[in-house]
Order: structure tokens, then C-alpha cells, then sequence
């Protein structure tokens, strides 16, 4: 199999250029970040907090956390809900940073990840992809961009889904979740030594993913032009 791993700070576009990348490629594409927001959502609705590390073990030995690749890309699933629509509120994106810092959750949603790489070829995004989750990763790229510029970018997406949005408020949580992201003990988002660096802040979408795919064709194996997704 062939792994591709997406780092990088939130709002950097990761998620809309990795998901138009591996489109092109016919890549299974993971948002490991819709992981730890369903667990951040179930924390939240069940009124566990995240400085209270046994109830969030307790709360782990109950949930399951499940992929499913639809027609129309990745869902989660909270048991038999599908949340994919529900986890992307501003309340979540800090719930599931704030969650991901501890180390029951990430080794809960590790062999998760692990076993997706082991059945298709994928390309993964998340914060820890290319240093701790798929460190074997044939390629890996860190994408970020100014946290003004992101902020910028995800005030958009949510208006766009008719959410009201202030963006002082958006740059302080991205500052916020950058600080948690990069700051925890486990897994901290670096960009793995190996990573390369590609910033977004001057470009756009599909200048970040023809970015993307130049990096990946220069390590594509040259029999390997059709890869099964
Ligand atoms: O990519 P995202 O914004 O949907 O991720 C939400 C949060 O989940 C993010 O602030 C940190 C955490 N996360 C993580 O710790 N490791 C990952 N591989 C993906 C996300």
C-alpha cells in the first residue's frame, strides 16, 4: 500500500486540497481530525470534561468509533449515528483539541487509523500522521499557512454552511488550538523531520493541491500510474 500523510495546523485547507488530491489519485481520503471531534462531540453531549481522565476512560469503554467511504466521500459514526454533519461546530473543534491531548484517546483512535493504511492506499490528514501514526508514510507533507489567513478561510466555510461567525472569535480559537495542538506531551503537531513544507498563505485551492500532487508523483512509484483506491 501507498501512504500519503497530511499534517498541519487547522484551517490550512488540509482537508478541502488532501480530499481533492487523493480524488485525483484515487486515494482513499481519511480526515483523521473527524475522529477526535466525534469523541470531543460524545464527551460533550455526555457532560465529561476533559480534565477528568477516568470518566473519559469509562466513556471510551463505551463508544465505537467507526469510517464508512460513501459515494460521496468519509463519514463518521458515533455507534449507529452518523455525525459527520453534527462535529463541525466551533464548540467541537475545541472540544475535540482539547480531548486529543490525552493519551487513552489518541491510543483509542490509533489502530483505527493504522488498519485504514493497511487495507487501501490512502492519504491521511491529521496532526501526528506523518510522525506517530504512519511514520513509514512514502510521503509527507506539512501544510499550513498564517493564522490570520486560515481564520480567514474558515469564517468563509462556516458562513457558507449559514453558521454566524466572528472572526475575531475564529482567529482566537485557531491560535488557541494551534498553542493545545503544538504544545501537548503526546503526539504535538511538528512537521515530521522528513515532512515537506508546503505554505498555503499566498495560494489557493487548487494551486495547494497541484502543489500536493507534484510532491506525490515525484515519489510515485513509475508502474503504479493505476493505483485500486
Ligand atoms: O483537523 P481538525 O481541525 O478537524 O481536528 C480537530 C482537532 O483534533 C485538532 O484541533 C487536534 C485534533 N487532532 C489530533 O490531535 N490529531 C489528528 N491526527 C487530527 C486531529
Amino acid at each position: 500500500m501507498f501512504a500519503i500523510a497530511i499534517d498541519g495546523p487547522a484551517g490550512a485547507g488540509k482537508s478541502s486540497a488532501a480530499k481533492l488530491a487523493a480524488k485525483k489519485l484515487g486515494f482513499i481520503y481519511v480526515d483523521t481530525g473527524a475522529l477526535y471531534r466525534t469523541v470531543g462531540l460524545y464527551m460533550t453531549e455526555h457532560g465529561i470534561s476533559a480534565q477528568d481522565v477516568k470518566a473519559v476512560e469509562a466513556a471510551l469503554k463505551e463508544i465505537t468509533v467507526e469510517l464508512k467511504f460513501l459515494p460521496d466521500g468519509q463519514h463518521v459514526f458515533l455507534g449507529e449515528e452518523d455525525v459527520s454533519d453534527k462535529i463541525r461546530t466551533p464548540q467541537i473543534s475545541m472540544a475535540a483539541s482539547a480531548f486529543s491531548s490525552i493519551p487513552e484517546v489518541r491510543s483509542f483512535l490509533f489502530d483505527l487509523q493504522v488498519s485504514m493504511a493497511e487495507k487501501y492506499n490512502v492519504l491521511m490528514d491529521g496532526r501526528d500522521i506523518g510522525t506517530v501514526v504512519l511514520p513509514h508514510a512514502q510521503v509527507k507533507i506539512f501544510l499550513t499557512a498564517s493564522a490570520e489567513e486560515r481564520a480567514r478561510r474558515r469564517c468563509l466555510e462556516l458562513e457558507q454552511k449559514g453558521q454566524k461567525v466572528s472572526y475575531d472569535e475564529i482567529l482566537a480559537d485557531i491560535q488557541q488550538r494551534d498553542y493545545q495542538d503544538s504544545h501537548r506531551e503526546i503526539a504535538p503537531l511538528v512537521p515530521a523531520a522528513d515532512a515537506e513544507i508546503v505554505d498555503t498563505s499566498d495560494c489557493g485551492l487548487e494551486e495547494a493541491v497541484e502543489r500536493i500532487l507534484t510532491i506525490v508523483y515525484k515519489k510515485l512509484p513509475n508502474d503504479s500510474v493505476d493505483f485500486p483506491g
